[in-house]
């Protein structure tokens, strides 16, 4: 197992938006069982409360925050809170993305424009505001939940978002390489199919399938492996790449797919 004791993570999007585990919620747990102090940080603050009470219930230390990660003044103050309850950040985790379903004609002009804000934007306003904290003490390890999406077309309709995961990937080994000789670390995971509530209650995914039951029995057949991922494969690749063990992985985009990025069709 791997040990983050001694490591402070900030987690962006660390709710989940449905009852279960969802990839921020299972991260930010993970990080936490991995001996890390986590600030829950989360749009919804039932949810934030609700990932703070679970690691705290398990003898974690953890603090709940609410902000919208797409806005500026949001994330100032989720890094200065977590500066100041513990005194530090070693590892940046930004879970947070949206789902908006369309094509480049038929999509709201506004869902391209939520999901470049909360999937892209989110990240460089995040970064924008920990990079210097890291670069002053010579460590840092930030890790960017993106989307196969991002690297191949998924067969969904959802061009805002797949182009979003892609500027996600580009801006993650942009802040990898200007920050390497600087201690600071940047990779992306990107999960393949998950079984996760943003999928389970997503309305664009149930359309995309008919119903719901179709719609899970459809994605199990869709991974190579018969099966969809967890929420917990992810997040057991992101304490991986916050660990020590990772320290040289650096400007990696890690599918978390069960080889589905793998596949030509
Ligand atoms: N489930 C999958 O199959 C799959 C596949 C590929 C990538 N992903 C990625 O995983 C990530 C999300 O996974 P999840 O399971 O944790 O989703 P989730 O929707 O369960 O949790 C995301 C959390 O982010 C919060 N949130 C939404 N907008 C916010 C905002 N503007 N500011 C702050 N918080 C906000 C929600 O309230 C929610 O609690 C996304 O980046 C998604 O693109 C998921």
């Amino acid at each position: 197992m791997f040990d983050l004791t001694d490591h402070v993570a900030l987690v962006f999007g660390a709710g989940s938006s449905g009852p279960g585990w969802g990839n921020g919620k299972a991260t930010a747990v993970a990080y936490a069982r991995a001996g890390a102090w986590v600030a829950c940080v989360d749009l919804n603050p039932v949810a934030a409360e609700e990932t703070a009470q679970i690691i705290a219930g398990e003898g974690g230390r953890a603090i709940a925050l609410t902000g919208n990660v797409a806005a500026e003044a949001d994330v100032a103050e989720a890094v200065s809170a977590t500066l100041a309850e513990f005194g530090r950040i070693d590892i940046l985790h930004n879970n947070t993305g949206i789902t908006p379903f369309g094509g480049p004609v038929t999509m709201a002009l506004d869902d391209w424009d939520r999901a470049m804000d909360v999937n892209v934007k989110s990240v460089l306003l995040s970064t924008r505001y920990v990079l210097p904290h890291m670069e002053k003490r010579g460590y840092g390890v930030i890790t960017n939940i993106s989307s196969v999406a991002g690297i191949r077309v998924s067969g969904y309709d959802m061009a805002a978002y797949s182009t979003s995961k892609a500027a996600v990937n580009q801006l993650t080994r942009t802040i990898a390489l200007q920050y390497a000789a600087k201690g600071i670390r940047a990779n992306a995971i990107l999960p393949g199919l998950i079984n996760t509530p943003l999928v389970r209650n997503g309305a664009g995914f149930k359309g995309h399938h008919g119903d719901a039951e179709k719609q899970m029995a459809e994605r199990d057949a869709m991974s190579p492996t018969g099966k969809m991922g967890d929420a917990w494969d992810v997040a057991h690749a992101a304490v991986f790449l916050a660990s020590k063990e990772a320290k040289y992985i650096n400007g990696v985009l890690l599918p978390v797919d069960g080889g589905l990025s793998c596949r030509a069709r």
